[in-house]
């Protein structure tokens, strides 16, 4: 059933050419292409029952309403979830964690507390967890880095000496966008919840590489986009436990989170309506089943040891080039990233471009570990289950063009 060769020709887009070469597409932790099941149920939802849900009595409106709903049944079976109430559909990663630093951070972070987070983590996980502790004059504690230089690695051990009785959260990545590395998620939630500090995961990277078991993992929120897991963009999605949820304010106040609004007072919706104010991304939910289907008959036990293979053989080849510093870390699951000595990321991007290879060179919205690397950018590969070995061949060679043009 998994072949990376043959699946292919499930994704429209990867038999395009680029720059007269065969699309080479290895920028799938910016976003994935989709596969053909994901655009036709994103177009029939347009082309035969478009409506919105939760209003209307009529067909149509039923119709979506009921897809909406069993899209949130799909992602809560998907993840092992308790209860479809303990999905909320967002806009994204972004939004997910805005929405827990807004309505669960104002509310139960005041002076003197603590949050700890660290310094591998996305802006979307950082910047919203910054802005909080400023906000109400509290600490924010970032896990380092080790001090060896490679392969890069959190400086987990770190994380026993910060937290403290005052830690109320630890928001730390499932897996970096930049590096790869993924923290030991089990380790850290056990340690927190020893301690009475709630864990949020950022998983925009992680659940589109590992099978996610909520209860099994006990994190108290997970935040991730379906568009980095095959599905549409515009969708994201928080799980959080039902009594936490159940316990916070509304995060955005408008149509379809009400039960009641008088001239003075409103009497919110329960959950999950409580936090979908307004009309939400209706194809995209639906569509995203398709993707969740995708990945269920591949596995992503198979997707992962794919990506795993595959970065593993990628940085064997580039370790022998001198020239090559890399910025990945030992366990990487389908993310490296290097540079090139005296070659900006960004010219290497072009060159591979102009081979139709699809690369990211930039600071991956990650300003803090950039800093800490002293870099300015890197140039970052990353795979997902249509890439193959032939993709690394590919690389290479672009590879020795561009030390062959700068050289
Ligand atoms: C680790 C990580 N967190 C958060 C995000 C933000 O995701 P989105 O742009 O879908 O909100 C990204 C996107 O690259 C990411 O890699």
């Amino acid at each position: 059933m998994f072949n990376p060769q043959k699946l292919k020709k499930d994704f429209p887009i990867l038999s395009r050419k680029i720059n007269g070469h065969p699309l080479i597409y290895l920028d799938n932790a910016a976003t994935t292409q989709k596969p053909k099941t994901v655009i036709d149920a994103f177009k029939n939802y347009y082309e035969n029952s478009a409506a919105n849900v939760h209003r209307g009595i009529h067909t149509l409106s039923e119709e979506s309403s009921e897809q909406y709903e069993n899209a949130r049944k799909k992602v809560a079976k998907f993840l092992n979830a308790k209860s479809p109430n303990e999905i909320i559909f967002t806009r994204n990663t972004t939004e997910s964690i805005n929405l827990v630093a807004y309505s669960w951070g104002e509310t139960n972070i005041g002076k003197n507390d603590e949050i700890i987070t660290s310094i591998l983590e996305h802006h979307s996980n950082f910047i919203p967890w910054q802005q909080l502790c400023n906000k109400k004059n509290t600490k924010l504690k970032i896990i380092p880095l080790k001090k060896t230089t490679a392969p890069l690695s959190l400086d987990i051990s770190a994380l026993e000496k910060l937290i403290t009785k005052k830690t109320h959260l630890i928001a730390i990545t499932g897996m970096s966008n930049v590096t790869g590395e993924k923290p030991d998620l089990k380790k850290i939630v056990k340690l927190a919840h020893q301690n009475n500090t709630l864990v949020l995961i950022d998983a925009a990277q992680l659940a589109a590489h590992e099978q996610i078991d909520v209860q099994k993992l006990d994190a108290d929120f997970i935040a991730f986009s379906a568009h980095k897991m095959l599905g549409p963009t515009g969708l994201g999605v928080l799980y959080a436990k039902e009594k936490l949820l159940q316990a916070m304010p509304p995060f955005l106040l408008g149509g379809g989170m009400i039960k009641e609004v008088t001239k003075t007072r409103t009497i919110f919706a329960d959950i999950p309506q409580k936090f979908e104010a307004g009309t939400p991304n209706i194809a995209a939910a639906i569509s995203f089943t398709k993707a969740l289907d995708y990945l269920e008959k591949m596995d992503l036990n198979n997707i992962q040891k794919h990506t795993e293979n595959l970065s593993r053989l990628l940085i064997t080849r580039l370790k022998k080039y001198p020239q090559i510093s890399l910025q990945t870390a030992e366990n990487s699951n389908g993310i490296v990233s290097f540079t090139l000595k005296n070659i900006h990321p960004h010219d290497i991007s072009e060159i591979f471009n102009k081979h139709g290879i699809a690369i990211r060179a930039g600071h991956h919205c990650c300003h803090p570990l950039m800093q800490d690397l002293k870099l300015a950018a890197t140039a970052r590969i990353s795979f997902y289950l249509y890439n193959t070995e032939d993709d690394i061949e590919a690389v290479c060679k672009a590879l020795n063009k561009v030390i062959e043009i700068f050289n």
